[in-house]
């Protein structure tokens, strides 16, 4: 089988590295012929552990991945395009932006010469597929075509384990030659006995927001009821762990924290209770969940104002709105900076991959070597990512060189107990 990935981002690039681990001849396409040059020298635009080098295999030595801006003649002899383009929130609105997909479903369109399934595999909403079919059969002949969604459930930071041992593997199809041709592209992950739930497109469509919607809800919740353990002494972290053994609640997605970031959370909660809205349907909880995790940050930042001098310093630790990314859209740690920023804070700080893409876009912060030195001189550290590299900082040494020790850990990765003991203050979340 041979497949084309049209949009080279982030879902894009781990979808064709991971199918050609599976064996198939991939290329991925993208307009950005810069991004196309450098993925041909094995150059991947982001961070993402194992990216670089399961990009350098299939380009150098299996020669299974290639890299084109043309369209075209990448689709010369492809059994399945897969659609990976960003449906980012369209400007002052909640919905996607679906204009990205319409265009590459166009230009599909005018390059079908034989029978291909064209895929969904961005976050859609709910009729996005069928519509991909419309703009298609315009120029295709129906016997020629046939569309599918196939929702990805990549985390970031774990996307390639995710990709090659995912839980489950959701293929949305209209027709059994469809459907037997996508079970053929993913027998690789027989061996594994990774489910594959078939639906109709409207079901698969709708199963990836209301994964992504119930794992935020589940973050807003125990984020809830952090700020209740700690009006009233109690500890979330107990709270979560009881909470989690039983096997109907589950024990992943209740670490409270700064508010759940990144790139799909925040805008897939947005336009689930968006579309939801069209067929007049009201999606409370989710609408409830957003505006839960919008207060969120603007709580923590008074948390902060509360225990500490209006003009301090702050060592801020962690960028990326989670650990083993370069990833900051949408991160709470840069909301949180920015928010004390504009309250006459100074920011020094520190994260292991997300500095250059912090600096191109936030010029007031100031960015520090190493987490010693962003510590260096502060009246409170913030841990706002729980990287691993911070996980055991030498804070009875750091404790030597800062103006005051105050330690706001956001991610609950220390026990206060014993950093009280050595003279810190500290302030978990929900404990
Ligand atoms: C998510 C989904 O998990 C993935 O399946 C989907 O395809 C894309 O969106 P990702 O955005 O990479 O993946 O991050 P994820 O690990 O899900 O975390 C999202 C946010 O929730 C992060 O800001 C994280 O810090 C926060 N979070 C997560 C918590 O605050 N507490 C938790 O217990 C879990």
């Amino acid at each position: 089988m041979k497949l084309v990935i049209v949009g080279s981002g982030y879902v894009g690039l781990v979808t064709g590295a991971c199918f050609a681990e599976f064996g198939y001849k991939t290329i991925c396409v993208d307009t950005d012929e810069k991004r196309i040059s450098n993925l041909n020298l094995g150059k991947c635009p982001f961070y993402e552990p194992g990216m670089d080098d399961l990009l350098l295999k299939h380009l150098n030595n299996t020669k299974l991945l290639s890299f084109s801006s043309s369209l075209k003649e990448s689709m010369i002899d492809a059994d399945i395009v897969f659609i990976t383009v960003g449906t980012p929130s369209r400007r002052l609105e909640d919905d996607a932006d679906l204009s990205y997909v319409w265009k590459v479903a166009e230009q599909i369109s005018l390059n079908i010469k034989k029978y291909c399934l064209v895929v969904t595999k961005s976050t859609v909403p709910v009729g996005t597929t069928k519509h991909v079919k419309k703009i298609i059969e315009k120029k295709v002949i129906k016997e020629n075509f046939d569309v599918v969604s196939n929702p990805e459930f990549l985390r970031e930071g774990s996307a390639i384990n995710d990709f090659i041992r995912p839980d489950r593997v959701v293929i949305g199809t209209e027709n059994k030659k469809s459907e037997n041709m996508m079970r053929e592209l993913y027998r690789p992950l027989y061996l594994r006995e990774t489910p594959l739930v078939s639906t109709s497109i409207e079901t698969s469509e709708i199963i990836k927001y209301a994964s992504n919607s119930f794992l935020a809800t589940k973050v807003a919740f125990i984020n809830e009821i952090a700020d209740l353990c700690e009006a009233v002494g109690a500890n979330v972290q107990d709270v979560s762990k009881a909470m989690g053994i039983d096997q109907r609640i589950g024990s992943k997605f209740l670490n409270a924290g700064p508010g759940y970031g990144g790139s799909c959370f925040p805008k897939d909660v947005k336009a689930f209770s968006s579309t939801a809205k069209k067929y007049n349907i009201n999606l409370s909880i989710v609408n409830a969940v957003h505006q839960s995790n919008q207060e969120r940050i603007n709580n923590i930042a008074t948390k902060i104002i509360n225990n500490t001098n209006s003009n301090a310093t702050l060592g801020l630790l962690g960028l990326s709105f989670k650990p083993n990314t370069d990833d900051i859209r949408e991160s709470t740690s840069i909301k949180l900076a920015l928010l004390l920023k504009n309250n006459g804070y100074t920011i020094k700080c520190y994260d292991p991959e997300a500095m250059e893409n912090a600096k191109k876009e936030f010029s007031s912060f100031a960015y520090c070597e190493t987490a010693i030195d962003a510590c260096n001189k502060t009246d409170a550290i913030i841990i706002a990512t729980e990287w691993n590299e911070f996980r055991a900082l030498n804070f009875e040494t750091i404790g030597k060189f800062v103006n005051d020790k105050k330690i706001f850990d956001l991610r609950n990765i220390y026990n206060g107990n014993e950093l009280e003991k050595i003279g810190y203050k500290y302030y978990g979340t929900g404990k």
